[in-house]
């Protein structure tokens, strides 16, 4: 299998949008407006980060990445999410590219750390851990995971962009 991982480009803003529908088709705790958000982020500019993965030519998956606000005033914070594997390719690693790729590109940006909504069991593996006194309302705390490229974290409640409130 020939995985390539990429830089969005013009031109597969349809694919991603379907590609992000169709992975969040059949899980649970999803609101299904995932598609609907990577859209209204692009549009906001706040796409800081959207990388394609490339199986033998077809993108079967993608990952955004958009700043988060502290309510600590912390900057130099990003969310990752959503990240998107279809469900023929999913299980096959592609989505662990995209996660260690994207991690690194942001800390090749400078930023100061990230932050997931999500499984536990799976972001764990990429080095994020629940922190103590960082939260985001309304979901429990196992599920909000956050990793810092220093060895600091901010403290208070974490704001995502409102591209994240998009239905439509
Ligand atoms: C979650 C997702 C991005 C993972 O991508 P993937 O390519 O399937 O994952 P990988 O093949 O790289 O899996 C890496 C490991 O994580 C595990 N894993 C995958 N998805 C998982 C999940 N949702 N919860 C817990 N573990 C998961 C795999 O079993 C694998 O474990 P192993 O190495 O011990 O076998 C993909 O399955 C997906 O798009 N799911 C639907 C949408 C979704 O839930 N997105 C995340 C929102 S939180």
């Amino acid at each position: 299998m020939n995985i390539e991982i990429r830089n969005e480009a013009f031109g597969d803003e349809a694919k991603i949008h379907q590609v992000t529908e169709q992975a969040f088709l059949n899980t649970q705790h999803a609101d299904h407006t995932e598609q609907f958000i990577v859209d209204a982020l692009r549009r906001a500019g706040a796409l800081t980060i959207s990388l394609v993965a490339q199986v033998d030519g077809d993108i079967v998956g993608h990952v955004a990445i958009s700043p988060v606000t502290l309510s600590d005033s912390t900057s130099g914070w990003f969310g990752l999410g959503p990240i998107s594997i279809i469900p023929e390719f999913q299980g096959r690693g592609i989505g662990s590219q995209l996660m260690q790729r994207s991690l690194a590109v942001l800390e090749t940006m400078g930023a100061s750390g990230c932050t997931v909504l999500g499984d536990p069991a799976f972001y764990g593996r990429f080095g994020f851990t629940v922190v103590d006194g960082l939260v985001f309302p309304g979901v429990p705390d196992e599920y909000f995971q956050a990793l810092s490229f220093s060895d600091e974290f901010p403290q208070g409640e974490v704001s995502y962009h409102e591209a994240f409130s998009a239905e439509g």
